[in-house]
């Protein structure tokens, strides 16, 4: 028995996805205030299908962030970005596997999930760089404009970020350009 639950010390002791990626088209790191950590993730996202071909991560965290880190790799690759459901089933799958995980070790789960959204946000960016159509683009993954958005709130009173995703898709993907949708809410809502 070592100092981590046993599945735990088997990803830690062999993570098969820690390192940096060569090629990589979406990075980020994220850093926990309360333990001083972080945990960076390349990403390889094919353009066209939206598929991750790769993943890797890098961490100074303690086992439970390697083991959750190595996890999410594994379980995203080969997966397209509008399959992630704004990383909800992921977050069911991770507790699955390591179900005796501490509750008081519940930050090193977050920041895993924060890094990793922050590096699908970052595509999400990119992408919209690249984006050549008139009204600006809130989701890259279900290619939903601002101004589809704003008509399907008005049309149907649509009032959260999940009435938004199951009448146009748009958030139940990567889920990164939620922050956005709840802002389109926000502004317009109360007039
Ligand atoms: S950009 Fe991925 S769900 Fe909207």
């Amino acid at each position: 028995m070592g100092f981590y639950p046993k599945k735990v010390n088997e990803r830690f002791n062999s993570p098969k996805h820690i390192g940096i990626l060569e090629e990589t088209n979406a990075q980020a790191k994220w850093a926990s205030f309360v333990c001083g950590i972080s945990v960076s993730f390349f990403l390889l996202i094919d353009d066209k299908t939206k598929e991750i071909k790769d993943a890797k991560f890098k961490t100074n965290g303690c086992g439970y962030v390697v083991a959750t880190a190595d996890f999410l790799c594994e379980n995203i690759i080969g997966q397209k970005l509008t399959e992630l459901h704004g990383l909800d089933d992921l977050e069911v799958e991770v507790i699955k596997e390591f179900n005796d995980f501490p509750d008081n070790r519940r930050h090193c789960l977050d920041t895993c999930f924060d890094a990793l959204q922050n590096a699908l946000a970052k595509y999400r960016t990119s992408q919209i760089e690249e984006w050549m159509g008139e009204k600006a683009l809130i989701c890259t993954c279900f290619g939903v404009s601002e101004e589809k958005i704003e008509a399907e709130i008005e049309q149907s009173n649509l009032e959260t970020v999940e009435e938004v995703g199951e009448i146009c898709n748009a958030g139940t993907g990567c889920g990164s350009c939620q922050p956005l949708i709840q802002d389109i809410l926000d502004s317009q809502g109360f007039d």
